[in-house]
């Protein structure tokens, strides 16, 4: 084999015994590996020669290993860097990642483990041949604020730190979830998404840890988790809030020992699993409250990712309804439409409690009333209640329902809300109180704005 294309890890420890089992292990898998004693000699290897891999012991005699973690993110990003932690020190792991390292191990060193670890690691380097982030740009929006999800999506990705993604309902935390499973090195294996608030109580622990047959009534066959079920890839746990206190203590517990016992069985299996999570709830909030363990918050959020409501990128608004009506005419085959200035002025005028997911369903419905290629103002049906859903309220799902939908003759339909009256208030004023012209700027005809006048109590 051509020594060139051999992947090369720099080990970095002061102790000659690990640096030898290490490399012994990294030359079984094809690696070629140099080794450091101090994190001087490291700096000058690396910039001496390229490398595909660092995996660096904590303690070193000239300073600590995430020195070189910091210094390797700063100069050379695309390497991932594990670093070697003493047992039990989940402490210094977090702040690792935190920091931006790709993984930790800890010690006594588990060599299974560890040859998982620098098979994802190296995949990184594939990924990166075979063309790099893939499909980012299926987030659509050009604010600064979904940029920058965008861009630390793509940094999340690469490594293989538990990311706890945070916003309001309909954001695109899923989307997000899964961009960030896509482009990282487990893109081959399963992302498997459960929904914590959507399991009974008294399955869960065989959901997600699976059981053995005749483990208890209606156990049949053995049945495999979902932690098994993602082996290889990645578990998102949505609605992470919503698991009960019991289930929270072995959910810790899994995600520590990285095994899990199904229900009935006498052994652990091993698992390899990169955890993503979500609620629309403020964690750190039921953390405070007690109803939600801090010790499984400070595990699962590691690296929090906030998802910016609809409200706070305005900007996002008209191209993203573009992009869904987009779609949804392709699905329909119909010809293409688009959306009147008024009606996009009319959008952007509302505070979307439900976010992306409430724009898809408002789209859908103002495309059922549109008549011919564009969408006008009337077309747009949007909740009475505009008020913005905060953080903490998951008693009221803001699911937008569709309301009178074959009111054709009532375009801007009964439901309109003070947001309705404004945009009607604000042409009349725009128009000085014309009613032709301000029914022109709305996108409706004069007796259907006479109509809505009426019918508002506007007059
Ligand atoms: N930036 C975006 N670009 C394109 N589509 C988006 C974007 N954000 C969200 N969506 C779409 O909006 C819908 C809702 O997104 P998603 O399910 O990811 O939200 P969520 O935050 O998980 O919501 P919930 O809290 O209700 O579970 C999906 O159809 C998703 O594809
Ligand atoms: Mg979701």
């Amino acid at each position: 084999m051509n020594s060139k294309n051999k992947p090369v890890a720099l080990i970095v420890d002061d102790e000659p015994a690990i640096c030898e089992l290490l490399q012994l292990t990294l030359q079984r898998m094809d690696v070629d590996a140099i080794t450091a004693g101090t994190l001087a000699e490291a700096r000058s290897a690396i910039q001496s020669q390229p490398v595909d891999l660092c995996l660096t012991d904590m303690q070193m005699p000239d300073g600590s290993g995430l020195e070189l973690v910091a210094y390797i993110q700063q100069h050379m990003a695309q390497v991932p860097v594990a670093v070697i932690t003493a047992h039990g020190n989940m402490e210094t792991a977090v702040q690792a990642l935190k920091s931006g390292a790709f993984d930790f191990v800890s010690k006594p060193l588990d060599i299974v483990y560890l040859r998982k670890l620098v098979s994802t690691a190296l995949k990184l380097r594939q990924n990166r041949e075979a063309g790099g982030a893939r499909g980012m740009t299926r987030l659509f929006g050009q604010s600064q604020a979904i940029e920058q999800v965008r861009v630390m999506a793509a940094k999340l990705a690469r490594s293989q730190a538990p990311v706890h993604i945070s916003g309001e309902s309909g954001t695109g935390k899923e989307l997000v979830a899964r961009l960030i499973h896509e482009n990282g090195p487990r893109a081959d294996h399963a992302f498997v998404a459960v929904n914590c608030g959507a399991i009974p109580t008294e399955l869960m622990e065989s959901e997600f840890f699976g059981h053995k047959k005749g483990s208890f009534t209606g156990a049949v066959a053995d049945k495999e988790g979902l932690f098994q079920a993602a082996q290889g890839g990645t578990l998102f746990l949505d609605e992470v809030a919503d698991l009960p206190l019991h289930m929270q203590v072995k959910l810790l517990r899994v995600i520590q020992e990285k095994a899990v016992r199904p229900v009935g069985a006498a052994k652990e299996i091993a698992v390899d699993v990169r955890i993503l999570s979500a609620t629309h709830r403020a964690l750190a909030e039921l953390v405070r409250a007690g109803k939600f363990r801090e010790d499984l918050y400070y595990r699962i959020n590691v690296i929090e990712l906030h998802v910016p409501a609809l409200r706070e990128r305005k900007d996002d608004i008209g191209l993203l309804a573009e992009h869904i009506l987009e779609r949804l005419v392709r699905i329909q085959g119909r010809p293409p439409v688009h959306l009147a200035p008024e009606a996009l002025a009319f959008l952007q005028s509302y505070a979307f409690p439900g976010n992306v997911r409430e724009l898809e369903n408002i789209m859908e419905r103002a495309l059922t009333l549109a008549e011919g290629d564009t969408i006008q103002a009337p077309d747009i049906h949007l909740r009475r209640n505009p008020e913005p859903a905060t953080l903490v309220r998951p008693e009221e799902p803001p699911a937008a329902e569709p309301e009178d939908m074959d009111d054709r003759t009532l375009p801007l339909g009964k439901h309109l809300g003070e947001i309705e009256k404004d945009a009607i208030r604000k042409a009349l004023e725009q128009t000085r109180y014309n009613k032709t012209a301000a029914a022109k700027l709305l996108g409706m005809s004069f007796r259907q704005l006479r109509y809505r006048i009426k019918k508002l109590e506007l007059d």
